[in-house]
């Protein structure tokens, strides 16, 4: 089979290492790729977002299967393009995509159908805005409602700041387009816990629970990133709490969109935070996360390249979706000064790493693996337990040097201190 998998992070190294397990998978093609899955995939230099690019380059080589990993080309509407060119691929369609496309769509579907949120309002008008911040209390928690490269959430300490957010927002300020409509909501407190999904809009079956860390700094402090490390699975997602998201969440989404006739088929993420009153919806997104993906494949047993084309074939039911007991860690090595401003072009080595290393920022220079982005690699340990995975990772980091390396020294830190407590 030829394969395509879009994109060219670390989740997607993470996603064509899993694939490659099968046999079958016999030549993949990364689209953009990075210079360090070169081992694995040969990477084409066509965007993510070139959908044009994407689909002829798709029929041209008689690709068999696309695997779409971004939000970009499944918020744009990749999977409907291909459908049309009868190239098969894994992802949400354009409509479904809208889950993670459009928060307003994604509230007003929770709202509908009794699924489990915080309480918001929606405005494109800055008065009206005005007035309903007025009667808050904060925190408050303003939404731009398209996609801001996960930047798009500001949870305003005061009236005034939440005010200022608004205005930038819907003035078109901030996040152009996407922000013009904003979602204002009130402020949830709790763990926070990311559950992947695989679902084919008949059967749902989550993966392991994962735990991110999306500020830059120690604590929990700095500006939000895409994410700086991942334990898995999450502590917090007990089996009482599985079993009530399972049927209050997980469930009633998936009829929901059926409902809606918007059936999704693909990978949906549901990020949860288990509140005094239950796990609630923080977000969804319509494809896998990323560094949760780096964390969480490691540890599925069962084939994923099986389970992709059983997804989008609607058999999911059929095949087999079992994950190791084991736990992992995915630490992310970034470039000193993400999610701000960094310096690339340094050479990465590494000596003895143990770990599976999943490259992200990163190119080839003169025959070289330099860094060229923020988040650079992912370097994942699996272990019995959690402590065991954390250290381990740790461990792998010093082996891994280029200048200006930066990662959290606490990834996993919350994580080991709730199953002591428990
Ligand atoms: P999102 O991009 O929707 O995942 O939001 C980014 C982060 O903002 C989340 O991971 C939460 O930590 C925080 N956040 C979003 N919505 C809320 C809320 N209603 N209450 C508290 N924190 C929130
Ligand atoms: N790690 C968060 C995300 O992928 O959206």
């Amino acid at each position: 089979m030829k394969i395509a998998v879009i994109g060219g992070g670390g989740r997607e190294h993470a996603i064509i290492k899993k694939l490659k397990e099968n046999p079958a998978a016999e030549h993949i093609f990364a689209l953009p790729g990075n210079g360090g899955m070169v081992n694995e995939a040969e990477c084409v230099p066509i965007k993510a977002t070139d959908l044009d690019k994407i689909v002829a380059f798709c029929k041209e080589k008689n690709v068999d299967f696309v695997v779409i990993a971004p939000d970009d080309p499944l918020i744009a509407g990749l999977k409907d393009m291909l459908n049309a060119a009868g190239i098969p691929s894994f992802g949400p369609d354009k409509a479904a995509a809208a889950i993670e496309g459009s928060k307003a769509f994604a509230k007003e579907l929770m709202r509908k159908y009794s699924i489990p949120t915080a309480r918001y309002a929606v405005f494109s008008d800055e008065d009206a805005a005005f007035a309903y911040i007025d009667k808050l209390t904060p925190p408050i928690v303003v939404k731009a409602d398209g996609p801001a490269l996960g930047k798009g959430v500001i949870i305003a300490e005061s009236v005034a700041e939440a005010r200022a957010a608004a205005h930038d927002m819907i003035s078109g300020n901030r996040f152009g387009e996407s922000g013009k409509r904003v979602v204002i909501e009130e402020y949830l407190t709790g763990p926070e816990v990311s559950v992947l999904a695989f679902t084919d809009s008949h059967t749902l079956v989550p993966m392991v629970s994962s735990m991110d860390h999306k500020r830059a700094c120690d604590g929990d402090t700095g500006l939000n990133t895409g994410g700086m490390g991942v334990v898995a699975p999450n502590p917090y997602y007990t089996a009482e709490v599985h079993e009530r998201a399972m049927k209050e969440i997980f469930l009633p989404t998936l009829n929901a969109m059926n409902a809606e006739g918007r059936p999704f088929k693909g990978c949906l993420y549901f990020g949860l935070m288990i509140t005094e009153n239950g796990p609630k919806v923080i977000e969804y997104n319509s494809r896998f996360g990323d560094p949760e993906t780096q964390a969480v494949l490691p540890l599925l047993k069962s084939d994923l390249l099986e389970i992709m084309l059983a997804t989008e074939e609607e058999r999911l039911a059929s095949v087999p979706v079992e994950f190791s007991d084991k736990c992992s860690c995915a630490l992310v090595l970034a470039s000193k000064g993400y999610p701000e401003k960094y310096e690339t072009g340094y050479e990465i080595t590494e000596n003895g790493v143990q770990g599976e290393i999943f490259y992200a920022g990163v190119k080839r220079e003169n025959g070289k693996l330099v860094n060229s982005g923020g988040r650079v690699l992912a370097v994942t340990e699996v272990r019995d337990d959690l402590a065991d995975a954390v250290k381990a990772a740790y461990e792998d980091a010093e082996r891994i040097n280029f200048k200006n390396k930066y990662f959290r020294r606490d990834i996993g830190k919350r994580a080991l201190k709730a199953i002591r407590e428990k």
